[in-house]
């Protein structure tokens, strides 16, 4: 038996088309796993499941916000009519937003509270609500892989970034605590675990991660420093956590938070 033979399952990954969830995307569509990306932007979700299909497995573009239950819904209805069932979930939809950075020049006393709260609502509750809709179908078939995806910012404190830090612990502690509810309730057939990349230059993150002309900001360059491996990540170096969790590989793992980061997480940076 392939511990990591994932042929003719069903992948929803929500923010499908943004840098991470397109790489697994393509990644589990070449293991033979039918993927549906879920997002807010046809122009982008359906050239993206036009090109997933032509490797092999079959791909579609539910338009859904992750905060929004009865799109996900109707996108949980879609994918079940038309594969019958739902065998992985990756909540992949978040990431910072404007307004929700202490900027260089300020401290605490600038938090702004709604963005704070706007940062909150994306990466928790985005992933807590398509968590619950497309869990309920997992329930029902008493199988399933849960991904959520995490952060080095949960675990170490990373500077101005409060209200996206204080999101990814959260998702953390809902990993932890969805696992043990799935267990009881369900069984051990449905499974919940997280991801916590380190740094990669995605879009969320590029005007911090990069200067106009490309190069690394100093902020990256501390990034850097602080990373035993001395770089920054590339989206398919998540491949192979994605797989472990998505298998049977994991089938006796649940409520983990996978750090694939270089080494961030372990080094004091002396
Ligand atoms: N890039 C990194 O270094 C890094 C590190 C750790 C964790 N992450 C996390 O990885 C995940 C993927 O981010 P990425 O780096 O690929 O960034 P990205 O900006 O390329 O992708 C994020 C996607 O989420 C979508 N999205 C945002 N709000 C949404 C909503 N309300 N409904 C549906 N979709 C929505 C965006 O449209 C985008 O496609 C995020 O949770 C992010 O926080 C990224």
């Amino acid at each position: 038996m392939d511990l990591f033979n994932l042929q003719g399952r069903v992948a929803v990954i929500t923010g499908g088309y943004g840098v991470l969830g397109a790489s697994m995307a393509h990644s589990l569509a070449e293991c033979g796993v039918h993927v549906a990306i879920v997002g807010r932007k046809s122009e982008k979700g359906e050239p993206l499941a036009a090109e997933l299909s032509q490797s092999g497995a079959e791909a579609i573009f539910c338009k859904a916000d992750v905060l929004d239950r009865e799109a996900l819904v109707a996108a949980r209805e879609a994918i079940v009519a038309k594969w019958g069932h739902i065998d992985i979930l990756i909540n992949a939809a978040g990431g910072n937003m404007p307004g929700a950075t202490i900027m260089p020049d300020q401290s605490f006393l600038d938090i702004d509270f709604s963005a704070f709260g706007g940062v909150m609502n994306l990466n928790l509750m985005g992933t807590v609500i398509p968590t619950v809709v497309f869990g309920e179908q997992m329930a029902a078939q008493k199988s399933g892989s849960i991904i959520n995806i995490s952060s080095m910012t949960a675990q170490s404190v990373v500077t101005r970034v409060v209200g996206y830090s204080a999101s990814k612990a959260a998702i953390d502690n809902f990993t932890r605590w969805m696992a043990v509810e799935m267990a009881k309730k369900v069984g051990e057939g449905v499974r919940v675990n997280a991801i916590a990349p380190g740094f990669f230059i995605t879009e969320q993150n590029r005007t911090l991660m990069t200067n106009p002309d490309g190069s690394l900001s100093d902020r990256a360059k501390d990034v850097v420093r602080a990373t035993p491996f001395g770089r920054l990540g590339q989206a398919e170096e998540l491949h192979g956590a994605v797989i472990f969790y998505a298998s049977d590989a994991s089938k006796f793992v649940t409520g983990t938070v996978l750090p694939v980061d270089g080494g961030f997480n372990i080094f004091s940076g002396v």
